[in-house]
């Protein structure tokens, strides 16, 4: 009798539900590409109380139950962050089962370890969930894309800030209740901070940075900024500039194993591919030395597009174990690494609320000219109670210079507050 594969999965939330949904509907296909059987045999979650719609029987409370049982050949980690996901990933990786995981924290934060430990064990650890929900993104950077020098990479990596900036662009919506459209539709982490925060776009791109590099890229190397600062101001003073505000994850190689990873705002030219992927598409747009530019393109959150890059990586798995092959886990080492950010020569969207009175803007490009920063463009208007809106976008700078400009602009008596700075990228 052929071997059925028999698969454990950890967690059934929005990732699970997806990858078990797709594993059903696709069977015959899946079947036939991997070229064996295959069943789900243990669920683990953490509360056994609610009707999941499936086979009850599946459900166990106890997660150990399925890293220890001896005919799984195959766990799915699906339940997020690092505590209890990194002890479960890790015993059974030890316990000789192929793991697929959708853990960006995981990854980010242990993926060197872990990845190491599946290649001395022959066995297969894959990730392709963890970046960009459905879009392949991870296989073609180890694989198709691996010759390349890869100096640039910028990607939109996290779906529900895409969508709360795109829904604060078209309908001029309110952060708060695009956040809460993002959390309804099953994009948005279970602590949004994550993702408004950058966190979860801060994990994705140093995951990717440490495979173009081939080494992982310490997390607390990285430049991270959120987006509770911007409003719609912002986002129609970039228009009227011919500029569009996306959160970035932004990868740069600066020198031999050395990186600049930062995550912050972005405005990009309406022209730049980027520019016009909305809601809650990401995208990674990258430069290799051969291959020039490159970008990919899709769904990066939920249930499906997400299910869809967990059963992508089951497939490989599959097929390694229908071939009866070692695994294909690609290892990298730690020690990236990380390039200061206050080295960055970037330009600069600022703006600000001053008093309206005379020479204010003589005090503030004052400031500016004597930290060399010189101002590429210019609007103002006035505002009620004396007071007036003064936005600049500078040319190139030095961000230590842009830093200290600003903290010495912002104790001008003339300014009433700072409302918000951007960099700007081409
Ligand atoms: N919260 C994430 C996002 C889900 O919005 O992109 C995918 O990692």
């Amino acid at each position: 009798m052929a071997k059925v594969i028999r698969i454990g999965m950890l967690g059934f939330g929005t990732v699970g539900t997806g990858a078990y949904r797709m594993l059903e509907d696709n069977r015959v296909a899946i079947t036939k590409k991997i070229g064996l059987p295959f069943e789900v045999v243990k669920i683990g979650i953490k509360d056994h109380t609610k009707d999941r719609g499936i086979n009850d029987s599946l459900f166990t409370t106890d997660l150990n139950s399925i890293i220890e049982d001896p005919t799984i050949d195959v766990v799915m980690e699906l339940i997020g962050g690092v505590d209890p996901a990194a002890e479960l990933v890790e015993k059974a990786l030890i316990n000789g089962k192929h793991v697929v995981t959708a853990n960006k924290e995981l990854i980010a934060k242990h993926g060197s370890r872990l990845v190491h430990l599946a290649k001395s064990k022959g066995l297969d650890l894959h990730y392709e969930a963890a970046v960009g929900g459905g879009i392949p993104l991870i296989q073609p950077l180890k694989h198709q894309l691996a010759g390349n020098d890869v100096i640039r990479m910028m990607g939109i990596l996290n779906g529900t800030t895409n969508y709360i900036l795109t829904m604060m662009e078209e309908e001029q919506a309110d952060f708060g209740v695009a956040l809460a459209e993002a959390q309804a539709k099953g994009y948005a982490e279970a602590d949004p901070t994550n993702d408004v925060e950058g966190i979860d776009t801060g994990y994705k791109i140093s995951i990717l940075a440490s495979i173009a590099g081939g080494k992982q890229v310490p997390i607390e190397g990285i430049y991270r900024e959120g987006i509770t600062k911007l409003s719609i101001t912002d986002i129609e003073y970039a228009d009227s500039w011919g500029y569009k505000i996306k959160l970035l994850g932004i990868s740069d190689f600066v020198g031999p194993d050395t990186v600049r990873v930062r995550i912050h705002p972005t405005m990009i030219k309406s022209s730049h591919p980027l520019a016009s992927v909305n809601g809650v598409y990401n995208a990674l747009w990258l430069h290799g030395d051969f291959v020039g530019d490159v970008m990919f393109s899709g769904r990066g959150a939920g249930s499906d597009p997400t299910g869809s890059a967990v059963i992508g990586d089951f497939l490989d798995v599959g097929r390694n174990i229908a071939n009866g092959g070692s695994g294909s886990a690609i290892p990298y080492d730690l020690g990236m690494n990380t390039a200061n950010m206050d080295d960055l020569e970037t330009a600069y969207y600022l703006r600000m609320i001053v008093a309206d009175q005379p020479n204010t803007l003589g005090e503030i490009a004052m400031v500016f000219g004597k930290y060399g920063i010189s101002i590429a463009e210019m609007q103002m208007k006035t505002l009620p109670s004396n007071q007036g809106e003064i936005v600049f976008l500078t040319h190139e700078a030095v961000e230590r210079e842009f830093q200290k400009a600003l903290s010495e602009v912002a104790k001008l008596p003339c300014i009433v507050k700072v409302a918000t700075f951007v960099r700007v990228d081409g």
